[in-house]
């Protein structure tokens, strides 16, 4: 489904440009162009375009905005709700939903929004654990030809965690000092999950760089970023599948695969890992993809290859594959209905170029594919955010396969860095939400040589959970989230 007609089919305001706009939150908002504010960037030629919403379009229990970041030909959708708690003084958080491909509106309407979708896929339910109830949620359907974000035509597909990063730091950097300015010197988070785990430790270190870069200009202020179920390194991921399916270690009674299977692919993995590492050093997409066949024939495709419609489920290897599609997931074709129906199109004042909301995006699924974006490891933009100050989380629902736990602690593990030998040094120990206990931990605070103060490296699992652990474990999610932005720990 080809997403852009014609540049000339843009909404008129799109590039309408006001040079002095009142911010947001000041009664003066006459400067409107179809039902949208105008924010244009004093440093480059971004502008974003902003419209209010109310509980009819999602039951947010909140103040809620959506629209538009124009980046030349590239055009972000997003959907930003305001804290329940306290919007003064809550940090923001950034969602972004992985793929490479996929709708942040996943993260949002099946996951950890303020609202879901309900089960008719006509509207939204009020959601008890959305992780609104105390900070600022952001969400940006990203890279551009994702979901409800477009390009024009003949523009290419973004292909690279690096081209989609250059683009969110402009973003952020428009949205906190131009349109809520009242956010500028708030904690920035970014967080997501799955291919998110390319996404965000990119995008942090983006915004670490020009941060220095530009100290001038408006600093986002990244205090932290946390992924779930991230996907970092391809190569332990892989090497993570063995553990995940022939032991008892996510937390199942027994095995998955009985000692055949594991005999087979621990035959393959040593070939395998060896492959995965020339990719690593060498990183054109020739050379991985010859890794790549040979992971996937000797260790992946014994399960992937049973997965999806109808199959074993990548997401959770304690449950069958119960829909028609490889998500897995009802809400995913609900989530589709509704934000195709044409009073929710009236509401977000959909311009013209888009002509279909998908929740996946093949087109930059493939762009990403092309560029070996995908076989890379974004451990080193980990690494240089913990080098500068960042705090970093990566928690894990211990019964996925795609992301498993095994193949991200071990990156983490492997992880050199001045915190790498107390990290691997310490033990698991278990965390609790009140008296129920969650999953384990390891959490590492030392000093990275910024303004005399602690950096965080953490990992935490929740038991039970796949996947998506929000959606899986709402409350435990939540609760999981608040601990890290409240006092970055889980003792
Ligand atoms: C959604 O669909 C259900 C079942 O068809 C119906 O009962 C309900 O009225 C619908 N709700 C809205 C808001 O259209
Ligand atoms: C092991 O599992 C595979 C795949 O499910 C099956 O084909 C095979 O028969 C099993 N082997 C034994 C010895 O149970
Ligand atoms: C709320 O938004 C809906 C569209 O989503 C609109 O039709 C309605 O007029 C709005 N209500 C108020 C009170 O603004
Ligand atoms: C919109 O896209 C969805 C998913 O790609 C598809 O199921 C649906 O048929 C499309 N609708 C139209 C009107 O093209």
């Amino acid at each position: 489904m080809k997403l852009i007609q014609s540049i000339s089919l843009l909404l008129a305001g799109a590039h309408v440009v006001f040079s002095e706009q009142a911010p947001l939150s000041e009664s003066n908002t006459e400067q409107t162009v179809e039902a949208f504010q105008v924010y244009q960037s004093k440093y480059t030629h971004h502008s974003i375009r902003i419209k209010q919403q109310n509980d009819t379009l999602c039951n947010a229990h909140s103040k809620q905005y959506t629209g538009w970041l124009d980046v030349g030909p590239k055009h972000l959708f997003f959907w930003y709700f305001e804290s329940q708690a306290s919007p003064s003084e809550d940090p923001l958080l950034l969602w972004l939903t992985g793929g490479p491909g996929g709708s942040s509106m996943i993260g949002l309407m099946q996951e950890l929004g303020p609202c879901l979708i309900n089960e008719f896929g006509n509207g939204t339910v009020y959601n008890e654990f959305g992780w609104s109830k105390s900070a600022n949620l952001l969400f940006v359907d990203q890279p551009a030809g994702v979901g409800f974000s477009y390009i024009d035509e003949g523009t290419p597909y973004p292909g690279s965690s690096f081209t989609a990063a250059e683009d969110m730091a402009h973003f952020m950097q428009i949205f906190v000092s131009q349109v809520f300015p009242d956010l500028l010197e708030r904690g920035f988070h970014i967080t997501g999950e799955s291919y998110a785990g390319h996404y965000v430790p990119t995008l942090g270190a983006q915004i670490v760089s020009q941060n220095i870069l530009y100290p001038k200009r408006p600093q986002v202020n990244l205090e932290s970023i946390f992924v779930g179920n991230g996907y970092v390194s391809p190569l332990d991921t892989a090497f993570g599948y063995w553990e995940t399916l022939c032991t008892r270690n996510p937390g199942v009674k027994s095995p998955i695969f009985n000692s055949t299977r594991c005999d087979i692919m621990a035959t393959h993995l040593p070939r395998c890992m060896n492959l995965a590492d020339v990719c690593y050093k060498n990183p054109d997409p020739a050379i991985c993809a010859v890794a790549e066949t040979v992971c996937w024939k000797g260790v992946i495709e014994h399960y992937d290859g049973e997965s999806g419609a109808g199959g074993r489920n990548r997401f959770d290897i304690t449950a069958p594959c119960k829909t028609k599609d490889d998500f897995c997931y009802s809400e995913i074709p609900l989530i589709q209905d509704y934000l195709n129906l044409p009073w929710v199109w009236d509401a977000l004042h959909v311009p013209k170029a888009i002509k279909n909301y998908s929740v996946y995006s093949e087109e930059v699924s493939n762009a990403f594919t092309v560029t070996n974006d995908i076989g890379i490891s974004t451990q080193p933009q980990v690494l240089y955010l913990l080098e500068n100050g960042i705090d970093v989380l990566f928690y894990q629902g211990n019964l996925d396969l795609a992301c498993n736990t095994a193949g991200n602690l071990n990156w983490a593990s492997k992880m050199q860095w001045k915190g790498q030998p107390a990290f691997v040094a310490q033990p698991k120990r278990p965390w609790k939400d009140g008296d129920e206990e969650v999953g384990w931990f390891k959490e590492i605070k030392t000093s990275m040589g910024v303004e005399g103060r602690e950096t965080t490296f953490a990992f935490s699992t929740v038991d039970g959970a796949g996947h998506m652990v929000p959606y899986d474990k709402p409350k435990e999610a939540l609760a999981m989230v608040m601990k890290w932005l409240d006092k970055r720990s889980y003792a």
